[in-house]
């Protein structure tokens, strides 16, 4: 009895570690692919240089300006650093700044941080992309407060509470939580009214980036609905994953920066292809 006793313990242990590890590692993979690609944190979080290039060791330290009317929008440092970033929020914490979009004293996180969108990622990529947060160099960067001169909400919804997993079965519903949870890629390319995106023309594009990322040009985002002449509704699936994941149009011309074309590099097909089925599934813009 002894004998089995001592022997089975130490087998039990290495087991338990092993898989430990397994699903840290696995965690990790999940938020590095999530981070560093299609949830695009880095498009507004990581300045950029004078040629729209991220400055590689300032990764999501902040401070990069996006202004739209009514709106000068300063993306916070939201690496580990204890002073200047999120270092001592919880793990809960950064899950509810991220889905409610509220910070632990109770204040909003403004626009443009797309919160109403990040608010239907699960609850099981949340621990993923925590993970991965945890795992970034914190870097001392002081963030200018944000102004907004537009009236803001207490809160963007009732609190999320807990939030399943999509099941890749269900290729719409898995397409509808990779374009518009993950991708947010209905919260630039449906036109603004008023400073509210006006969701009866989801994905008929117009909205006006003045002065993107202080380049000093406008840019538009693009019409994205199955419209036959003004979308994509002719498209092939090969052009519209090349225009997502390389900034290439149709015609060849190459995209300018606001579409978060280097972070969607990495897609998988897979995702690209739940992407698509979503956009193929909504009516054409603008309905006539
Ligand atoms: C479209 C631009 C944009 C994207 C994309 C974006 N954010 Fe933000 N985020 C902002 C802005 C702007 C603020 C500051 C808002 C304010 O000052 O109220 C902010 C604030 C935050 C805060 C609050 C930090 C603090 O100290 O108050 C957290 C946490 C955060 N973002 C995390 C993320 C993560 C994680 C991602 C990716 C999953 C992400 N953001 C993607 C623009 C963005
Ligand atoms: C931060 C804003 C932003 C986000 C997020 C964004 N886009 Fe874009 N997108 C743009 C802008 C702006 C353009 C137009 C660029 C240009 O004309 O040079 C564009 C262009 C495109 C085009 C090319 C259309 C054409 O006629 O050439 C496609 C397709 C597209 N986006 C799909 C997506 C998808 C799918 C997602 C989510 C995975 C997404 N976009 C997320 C801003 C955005």
């Amino acid at each position: 009895m002894r004998y089995s006793l001592t022997l089975s313990l130490p087998l039990l242990i290495i087991a338990t570690s092993t898989s430990c590890t397994q699903e840290q590692d696995e965690l990790l993979a999940r938020g590095t692919y999530l981070m560093e690609g299609i949830l695009a944190c880095g498009n507004c979080h990581t300045p950029k240089s004078a040629d729209a290039v991220p400055i590689a060791d300032m990764r999501f330290a902040g401070a990069f300006v996006i202004e739209e009317p009514g709106v000068k929008a300063y993306a916070s440092n939201i690496t580990m650093d204890d002073e200047t970033g999120i270092g001592t929020w919880s793990d809960a914490e950064i899950i509810r700044g991220i889905r409610d979009g509220i910070r632990p004293d109770g204040t909003l996180i403004g626009p443009p941080m797309p919160s109403p969108f990040y608010r239907n990622i699960s609850d099981n990529d949340m621990r993923a992309i925590v993970a991965y947060m945890r795992n970034v160099d914190p870097v001392s960067n002081i963030v200018p407060a944000s102004e907004y001169g537009i009236p803001l909400p207490d809160a963007w919804g009732p609190p999320v509470g807990e939030v399943p997993d999509v099941s890749r079965d269900d290729p719409l519903a898995y397409g509808t939580y990779v374009t518009v949870a993950l991708g947010h890629c209905i919260e630039c390319h449906t036109p603004m009214v008023e400073g509210m995106h006006d969701f009866t023309r989801t994905n008929e594009g117009g909205r006006v980036f003045e002065n993107i990322f202080d380049l000093g040009f406008t840019v538009i985002s693009a019409n994205v609905s199955p419209h036959p002449e003004l979308g994509i509704g002719t498209w092939t699936d090969e052009e519209i994953k090349r225009a997502i994941t390389q900034g290439i149009s149709r015609d060849g011309r190459e995209h300018l920066p606001a579409m978060a074309y280097p972070y969607y590099a990495t897609i998988t097909d897979e995702d690209l292809d739940a992407i698509i089925v979503y956009l193929r599934s909504l009516p054409p813009m603008p309905a006539d």
